[in-house]
């Protein structure tokens, strides 16, 4: 899978760990950084990665930043992303199966590079359900993007 990732300055160093994790389960992955202490913005990292998700470049995108809020917030005011901020396996699954989900947010002073691991393989492994119920409810929040 064609993977993006990026993070900020409070999400850099578990970005650092996940990127080989991923190439190690056989991903191509693009990183968009940042790479160092440096303060950055996180609506600058988020916005490549949710535009490379959207246009097909990847196939989904994994954002990191201390807590995962600002990542997630950012990423969902993009009109085609669907973002999970998970720190749990059960998230994990679950925003797969209900919400299809295109992009993950995690919080590196939140959970470990174990634990996001984890997430992060569990979170590419499983495929939305498919079930109309499902369809249905996330027919209705693309629409909210357009107004409608
Ligand atoms: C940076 O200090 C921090 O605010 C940022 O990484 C993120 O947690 C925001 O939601």
């Amino acid at each position: 899978m064609k993977i993006v990732i990026g993070a900020d300055h409070a999400g850099y160093r578990l970005k650092d760990e996940i990127v080989p994790f991923l190439e190690s389960l056989g991903h191509t992955v693009k990183d968009v950084g940042c790479s160092c202490d440096q303060s950055v913005d996180y609506p600058d990292y988020a916005l490549p990665v949710c535009d490379q998700v959207v246009s097909g470049e990847a196939e989904r995108g994994i954002l990191i930043c201390g807590t995962g809020i600002g990542m997630s917030i950012a990423a969902n005011k993009v009109n085609g992303i669907r973002c999970a901020l998970v720190h749990d396996l059960f998230s994990a699954k679950a925003t797969r199966e209900h919400n299809d989900t295109n992009v993950l947010a995690m919080g590196e002073r939140v959970i470990g590079p174990g634990v996001a691991q984890e997430i992060i393989r569990v979170w590419l492994d499983t495929p939305f359900s498919g079930g109309e119920r499902h369809l249905g409810r996330i027919n209705k929040v693309m629409k909210l993007e357009a107004g409608v």
